[in-house]
């Protein structure tokens, strides 16, 4: 019997603590596409106004590892939890972080929907900017 993946798969909020969210998240982009690499970690981080919303995708341990160090980071409060479960199937496994690194906000809504584009639709909608 073939063995198949299972993937813990959480997506959270939080509010962004910095003065200069767009060097933060470049910042935290660059860190988590080398550690999510190497950790089996996939997902998309984006920023809409102060708040973040995070997908973590990825081995069971290494999701609890990366999200328990992500939870202790000052440049964030307040992180809530809005789902977290197994799946068999990853959302963004061509990704080690997704994000936005665009200058022009105008485009970020652009390449959200584009993401988000082969994501199940209950993903899909906590991204929804409506
Ligand atoms: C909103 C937010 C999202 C983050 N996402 C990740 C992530 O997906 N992977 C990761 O390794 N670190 C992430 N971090 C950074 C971690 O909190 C931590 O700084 C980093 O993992 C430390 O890595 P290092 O020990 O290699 O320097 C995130 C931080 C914030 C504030």
């Amino acid at each position: 019997m073939s063995q198949v993946e299972r993937v813990r798969r959480i997506i959270y909020s939080s509010r962004a603590t910095g003065v200069n969210l767009r060097d933060d998240h470049q910042d935290i982009l660059a860190v988590s596409r080398r550690n999510n690499g190497m950790d089996g970690i996939s997902g998309i981080l984006w920023i809409r106004g102060d708040r973040y919303l995070q997908l973590l995708e990825g081995p069971p341990e290494s999701v609890a590892g990366t999200f328990s160090r992500i939870a202790d980071d000052a440049r964030h409060r307040d992180v809530v939890v809005l789902d977290d479960q197994l799946a068999v199937e990853r959302q963004f496994g061509d990704w080690a972080m997704a994000g936005d690194p665009g200058e022009r906000p105008e485009d970020a809504s652009l390449r959200l929907r584009g993401l988000l584009r082969n994501a199940d639709g209950e993903v899909a909608r906590f991204f929804d900017p409506a």
